[in-house]
């Protein structure tokens, strides 16, 4: 039986993925001189803020070109430019579907935890006026490994108290997907079957989210 549900925050439960983007792209485009796309924000997903700016430069063909200095610094800027973004965010700014989801969860008693590689989950989390419904959210500074390692989501179940094969994970990255998987954890995607296709079971929108289909997939797969 499902004992718990780790959450992503950015692209499941708003969509800060697109707000991500147009901060990497512009610090990529001013600083780096390299004009990322959208294939290249797929990898960006789920990824730390350092590790995004790596696979962004290892793009681009400048992987040794910069100082750790420097580095710290391009990730500044865009962290800047991305918190005035998202300075604004109201509720009317969660997913659709979402807070009908988290209700219904709450309602059949499963705790939940939310499993975000981003330092500003508490931040947009506090913006949103969801905290009553997540339980714990993980540190990120507190990881050894990002996604796809299956910390994150390991540390997120234990702040839950839910047994790792008893657990659901929601996520719209393949990172994190291969993170829930790898950490014996049922994986709801939520996105494209070109890109999430290892999911247990894929939604193609949060509207979509079901938790009847996701409690009767996972105790197929559990038989
Ligand atoms: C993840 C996002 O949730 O957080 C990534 O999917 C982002 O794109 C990562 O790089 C780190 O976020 P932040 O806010 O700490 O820079
Ligand atoms: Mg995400």
């Amino acid at each position: 039986l499902i004992k718990g549900f780790v959450f992503d925050l950015d692209g499941v439960i708003t969509d800060t993925a697109r707000f991500h983007y147009q901060a990497w792209k512009k610090v990529a485009h001013d600083e780096l001189g390299i004009d990322i796309n959208p294939a290249v924000n797929e990898k960006l997903k789920g990824v730390s803020r350092m590790d995004s700016l790596n696979v962004i430069l290892k793009f681009g063909g400048k992987e040794n070109a910069y100082t750790d200095t420097e580095k710290r610094e391009f990730a500044t800027e865009k962290n800047d430019l991305y918190k005035s973004l998202i300075k604004q965010m109201t509720p009317a700014d969660i997913l659709p579907g979402i807070s009908n989801f988290l209700q219904a969860i709450t309602k059949a008693g499963y705790p939940m935890s939310l499993a975000s590689a981003s330092r500003n989950a508490p931040f947009i989390i506090e913006r949103l006026e969801l905290g009553e419904y997540f339980a714990a959210i993980v540190d990120p500074a507190t990881l050894s490994k990002g996604k796809p390692d299956p910390e994150i989501f390991e540390k997120a179940a234990d702040l839950i108290h839910s047994p790792y094969a008893d657990t659901v994970g929601l996520e719209d990255a393949v990172a994190g997907i291969e993170g829930i998987q790898r950490a014996g954890m049922f994986a709801v995607g939520v996105g494209k079957p070109e890109v999430l296709g290892k999911a247990d079971i894929l939604f193609p929108d949060t509207a979509h989210l079901d938790l009847a289909k996701i409690e009767a997939a996972f105790a197929e797969k559990r038989k």
